[in-house]
C-alpha cells in the first residue's frame, strides 16, 4: 500500500525537485501539498506549489493548502540561491490561482480522515505544522510520522553561523513541533550535505520533451550556477530531496535518538537546534536524528526518481 504523505514546502528549487519526484512515485500517495512562507513570501509559495503541480500534471491531484504569512516574517533572504521567484526565475504558466484553504486546515482535515496513517514531510519552516497542532491539540498523536528537513546536528548553520534556514525562519514554530508528542525524524543540514550532487547529473536529466525534463533542466542548472557564484562550489545540495529520500528509504540513514530543542531568542544563536548529547542527558529523547547518510545510495535513489518522473511525463 502506498505511503500516505502530505508535503509541506516553500518552493524553493530543492522543494520543487522533491515535488517533481514525489508526485510520480508509485510508493507514495500524495494527499496534499501545502505551502509555507520561507524561501519566498506566503503568496509566492502558494503560487509556486500550484504552478509546479499544474505544470507537471500528475495522475492524481493532491489537495492544495495556501500559505499565510508567518507572525514574525523571516528576515533571511534566499533569493540568491533560488532566484527571485523561488523557481530559478522560471515563469511557469498559472491559468488561475484555485481557491485554496489555509495550509493548517488541510493538514488537520487530511490527518483526521486517516488517523495514524499519514506522514507529513516538512520541507520548509514549521509554521503550518505548529499552527495545525494549535488548531487541533490531538493531531500530534494522530500522525503516523513527521519528517523534518532542516536543523543542524553539529550546529553549523547556513543562514547564520549557528542556524539552518528552516529553523531560523520560525524558531517558535520549530520549538512547538519539537516539543509536541508527534513521532519525528530530523534530517539535518549537515547530513543532507553529505549528498553532494555533481555536474554530471545534468546529463542524466530527462529530455526536455518531457514536462519533468523541462522543469528540472531549468531548476538544476540554475542551482549549479548559483552555488558556484555565491558559494564557490562546483556541486549542489538538494536538502529537501534528501529528506524525501528518507521518507522512501529510511534504511539509507543512520539515526540516533536524541533530546532536541530549538533556540528561539539568542542574539547569535536564534534558530540553532540544540541536542543534549551529554552522557546523562536531562531530557528524554524526543526524535530520531539522522547522523549519517549512505550518500551513494541516496544519490542513486534520487536519480531513479528523476528518471521515473521523466518517463511519466
Ligand atoms: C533548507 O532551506 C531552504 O532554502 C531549502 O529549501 C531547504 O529546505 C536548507 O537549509
Ligand atoms: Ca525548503
Amino acid at each position: 500500500m502506498p505511503k500516505k504523505l502530505i508535503i509541506d514546502c516553500d518552493p524553493g528549487i530543492d522543494d520543487a525537485v522533491a515535488l517533481c519526484l514525489a508526485l510520480f512515485d508509485p510508493r507514495l500517495e500524495i494527499l496534499a501539498v501545502t505551502a509555507v512562507e520561507g524561501n519566498v513570501s506566503a503568496a509566492q509559495a502558494s503560487v509556486n506549489v500550484q504552478a509546479v503541480i499544474d505544470f507537471l500534471d500528475p495522475p492524481r491531484s493532491p489537495r492544495l493548502g495556501a500559505a499565510t504569512p508567518c507572525d514574525a516574517p523571516p528576515t533571511a533572504d534566499m533569493r540568491r540561491l533560488h532566484g527571485d521567484n523561488g523557481l530559478g526565475n522560471l515563469d511557469l504558466p498559472l491559468a488561475q490561482l484555485h481557491h485554496q484553504h489555509p495550509a493548517e486546515k488541510i493538514i488537520c482535515d487530511e490527518v483526521r480522515a486517516a488517523p495514524e496513517q499519514v506522514t507529513i514531510l516538512c520541507l520548509g519552516p514549521l509554521t503550518n505544522l505548529a499552527r495545525a497542532f494549535q488548531r487541533d491539540p490531538s493531531l500530534p498523536l494522530m500522525l503516523d510520522h513527521v519528517i523534518i528537513s532542516g536543523g543542524s546536528l553539529r550546529c553549523i548553520g547556513n543562514v547564520t553561523p549557528a542556524a539552518e534556514f528552516n529553523m531560523y525562519c520560525d524558531p517558535q514554530a520549530a520549538r512547538a513541533v519539537f516539543r509536541s508528542a508527534a513521532t519525528r525524524t530530523l534530517i539535518p543540514l549537515d547530513v543532507g550535505e553529505q549528498v553532494k550532487l555533481t555536474l554530471d547529473i545534468i546529463e542524466q536529466l530527462p529530455a526536455d520533451t518531457t514536462r519533468a525534463g523541462r522543469l528540472l533542466r531549468h531548476l538544476i542548472p540554475f542551482a549549479f550556477r548559483a552555488y558556484r557564484q555565491h558559494m564557490g562550489l562546483e556541486n549542489i545540495f538538494l536538502q529537501d530531496v534528501v529528506a524525501l529520500t528518507a521518507a522512501l528509504h529510511p534504511e539509507l540513514f543512520e539515526t540516533e535518538e536524541m533530546a532536541g530543542d530549538v533556540e528561539t531568542v539568542g542574539e547569535l544563536t536564534k534558530g540553532a537546534t540544540i541536542f543534549d548529547r551529554r552522557r546523562q542527558p536531562l531530557g528524554r529523547s524526543n526524535m530520531a536524528v539522522a547522523v549519517e547518510a549512505d550518500a551513494v545510495a541516496v544519490t542513486d535513489s534520487i536519480l531513479r526518481g528523476i528518471a521515473e518522473a521523466g518517463r511519466a511525463t
